[in-house]
């Protein structure tokens, strides 16, 4: 495979801490009002290699009760609700201008799902309610604190024995993967916020059990994928 090409590999340790985060939660909705008309590029770009694997992990079995947080435009949620035709899913979107494309991606789908406008820090859901959470390219762009918060939230609103499913740009280990680093070092919100980081042990922290968990490397940009059993 050249360097551009795509590689899946068991995920370990990354070399070293990644980058501190830079893009306050304050400045989230303005910086996503802007680049909901680009998202996408980027997204059918560099992406489509871990949001597969994604999806592959999660493992989807219909009939679910599923939550995505940070739905975006919709590019995994609207393979989530293809994948769960009896079931119900549900998203979560924080910046209305995302929400916005995300039901307008949905709005040929021939099946249920629900799209609200809300945060991942103050899920509007009961304790032990979901089989299954999915979150991609978000918890990236937040410092460990707030990923402590979320993954709580996570913790929470999931059934015992129920599985959480994330997707996020991992820590650079190579000099072209730090063409990503060096992009979010120019301007943070080149990169929507997000960074590369290593969330094997926040997961563990917030009392999951890491099930499966890859690192996928996809035209220079590495992502770390990984499902987990809350307990
Ligand atoms: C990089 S985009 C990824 C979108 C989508 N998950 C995907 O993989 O294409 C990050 C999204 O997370 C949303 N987001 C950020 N913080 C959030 C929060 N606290 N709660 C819910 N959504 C949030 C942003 O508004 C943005 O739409």
């Amino acid at each position: 495979m050249g360097v551009f090409g795509k590689r899946i590999a068991p995920l370990g340790s990354p070399r070293r801490a990644p980058l501190a985060a830079r893009l306050p939660r304050s400045a989230v909705q303005g910086t996503y009002t802007w680049i909901a008309p680009f998202h996408d590029l980027l997204a059918h770009l560099v992406e489509p290699a871990a949001r597969a694997a994604l999806l592959e992990l999660a493992a989807v079995t219909d009939g679910e009760y599923i939550l995505e947080v940070g739905v975006g435009t919709g590019l995994t949620f609207r393979q989530l609700v293809d994948q769960n035709p009896s079931g119900r899913t549900i998203g979560v979107e924080y910046t209305p201008a995302m929400l916005k494309q995300a039901k307008r991606r949905l709005g040929t789908s021939r099946h249920a799902y629900n799209l609200t406008e809300g945060t991942a820090f103050d899920l509007t859901f009961g304790g032990g309610t979901f089989d299954l959470i999915v979150s991609s390219y978000m918890l990236d762009m937040y410092g460990n604190a707030d990923t402590a918060l979320i993954l709580s939230e996570f913790y929470r609103v999931l059934k015992p024995g129920g599985r959480v499913a994330l997707c996020h740009m991992a820590v650079p280990e190579s000099r072209t993967e730090s063409i990503w680093d060096l992009a979010y070092r120019a301007h943070p919100a080149l990169l929507g916020g997000c960074r590369g980081v290593s969330l094997t042990a926040p997961i563990a922290n917030a009392g999951f059990v890491v099930r499966e968990a890859l690192r996928v490397t996809y035209r220079t940009f590495p992502s770390e994928v990984i499902v987990a059993e809350r307990q």
